[in-house]
């Protein structure tokens, strides 16, 4: 099907029946199409490369069109956006030349409450989602992330951790059907899809088999009253050890209840210029403040959370409080934001921790929290146990269940542009990685491919991938998994249309 002719111009001439949808770089809205949703502003730089077009699609029709003339007019890649977190801007950069396929109008979200089911469009977002179940039910929810700008689309096509994984597991484990559209510009639901590419569209990560235009998800039970508590702790509290004696207790709590810590370093946290790190203890509890005091009490009385730690709410609005820190000021209506709160650049990467680290090695990490070279740092530490250990490592591509204590998202952001902060940033997570590297799973050192990590290795940029490169990259995020994908991806796109930099690669050229 592909041709040598990649002229942009005769590529737009292919798409004049959808030209209400393209913008390209004539258009005076081209730029505010783009930018609106790039999360990264390490990748929104004038020497960033631009896509010869952005389709912004509000039939799927348009999407079939999109895809039959990118493959006549040759070597046209497609990056296809919901809501454009990628951590590496795969889906609104590419080195190639490309267009971007940006599913923002399609949105649609329609709630069954009968069923305990919702249909849900990429390009909404996890907020929009939450916005529309709490407006039919208060005892409904869907286990997806507390950052409300994040897209449906990329969000559950790699896995989609939340407050409710030890309860429910995550987002790709509440997924009953989808509508995707595939290399040959035909769409498919999961019967005609088959189980194969149903398996592997739920966790295999974005970008690789075609473009999933909606998601059928099971929406989960959660009761009328929910508690949260926050308890922030710094070194004079006892951080440290707290964190330490946590590692022996969260994975084993009741399933009702999620004991996180985030752990908050770098300068923003500076008390007269020197950086005082933070770990806030979040617990959500699906249940009231007595049950969930009495477990912690029980279980882990070092902590010391009391009630005034804690508020008893909905569902709903325990989402709204993480978003926003506090129980104050909380319109629902901050979840249909679509610009994530972490403006600036930003960078991440992931770990999964299996046994208990010595606590020499959180002092280590103290000690780098500490930092004053890095703006802001953060340690998302997040607890297994519970739902998350009896889903067997093969159901979905997403591998990463019984045998681990904790996964840690390491993320580190700064504002300005300039080279050597960016720079000096980079050194910064890529040396607290190295530095854990005794205390974190081994062959392969696994990885969550939605924290999307290019360090970890990437395809061949020209020319063909082979199975041994991909799978340096391609073992971290998926372990044995990986070699299914493989399979499925030669099967279903056999000439590689859909790919980036650490797309799922095909065995051989047909
Ligand atoms: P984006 O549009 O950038 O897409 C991401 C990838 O998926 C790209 O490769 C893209 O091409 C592909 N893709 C997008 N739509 C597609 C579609 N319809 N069909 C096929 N491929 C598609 N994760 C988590 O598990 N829990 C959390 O709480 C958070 N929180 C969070 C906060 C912030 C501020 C950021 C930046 C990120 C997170 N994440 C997260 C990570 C997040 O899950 C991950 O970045 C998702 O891929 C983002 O999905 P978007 O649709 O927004 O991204």
């Amino acid at each position: 099907v592909a041709s040598s002719n990649n002229k942009p111009q005769a590529f737009l001439q292919c798409l004049s029946s959808i030209s209400k949808v393209i913008y390209s770089p004539i258009n005076s809205s081209y730029f505010s199409v783009l930018d609106f949703s790039i999360q990264n502003l390490r990748f929104s730089k004038p020497e960033t490369p631009k896509p010869i077009a952005i389709i912004t699609p509000i039939h799927v029709s348009q999407i079939q069109v999109a895809i039959i003339c990118s493959r006549t007019h040759g070597s046209l890649q497609i990056r296809t956006r919901s809501g454009g977190h990628d951590f590496e801007g795969l889906s609104y950069v590419a080195h190639h030349p490309f267009i971007i396929l940006d599913l923002i109008n399609l949105r649609s979200i329609s709630i069954d409450v009968k069923n305990n089911t919702a249909w849900v469009q990429s390009g909404a977002t996890v907020g929009e989602l939450y916005y529309k179940i709490a407006e039919k039910s208060r005892s409904l929810a869907f286990p997806a992330g507390v950052c409300p700008s994040v897209g449906i689309g990329g969000f559950v096509s790699g896995g989609g951790y939340g407050y409710l994984l030890r309860k429910y597991g995550l987002a790709v484990d509440n997924v009953l059907d989808a509508y995707l559209v595939d290399a040959n510009g035909e769409v498919h639901d999961r019967e005609s899809m088959g189980e194969d590419l149903f398996w592997a569209i739920r966790g295999g990560g974005g970008g690789s088999f075609g473009i999933v235009v909606a998601w059928k998800l099971r929406l989960v039970l959660v009761p009328e009253t929910v508690t949260i508590c926050i308890s922030n702790k710094t070194v004079k509290d006892g951080a440290i050890d707290l964190i330490y004696e946590w590692q022996y207790v969260a994975d084993k709590l009741d399933e009702n209840l999620y004991l996180g810590i985030l752990l908050n370093g770098g300068n923003i946290s500076s008390e007269g210029g020197k950086p005082n790190p933070t770990a806030s203890f979040i617990s959500l509890f699906l249940g009231k403040a007595n049950k969930l005091l009495s477990i912690l009490n029980k279980t882990f009385p070092q902590l010391g959370v009391t009630k005034k730690d804690c508020t008893q709410t909905s569902w709903i609005e325990s989402a709204l409080i993480v978003i926003n820190g506090s129980p104050t000021n909380n319109s629902l209506r901050t979840l249909l934001n679509r610009k994530s709160q972490s403006v600036g650049s930003f960078k991440i990467k992931s770990d999964y921790v299996q046994q208990p680290m010595p606590l020499d090695a959180i002092k280590g990490i103290w000690e780098r929290l500490k930092s004053q070279d890095v703006k802001a740092t953060t340690l998302d530490i997040v607890p297994y146990g519970g739902k998350m250990c009896k889903i067997f490592d093969f159901e979905t591509p997403f591998p990463h269940r019984a045998g681990n204590l904790y996964m840690i998202g390491y993320l580190v952001g700064w504002e300005n542009q300039s080279k050597e902060i960016e720079e000096r940033h980079l050194s910064w997570i890529r040396e607290i990685y190295n530095y854990m590297t005794p205390f974190v799973s081994k062959f392969p050192r696994a990885a969550y491919v939605n924290y999307r990590d290019l360090d970890i290795g990437t395809n061949t940029e020209y020319g063909k991938t082979s199975h041994d490169q991909a799978s340096i990259w391609g073992f971290k995020y998926f372990d044995k998994n990986f070699n299914r994908l493989v399979h499925v991806k030669t099967k279903v796109d056999p000439y590689d249309f859909f790919r980036h930099e650490q797309s799922i690669p095909i065995l051989s050229p047909p």
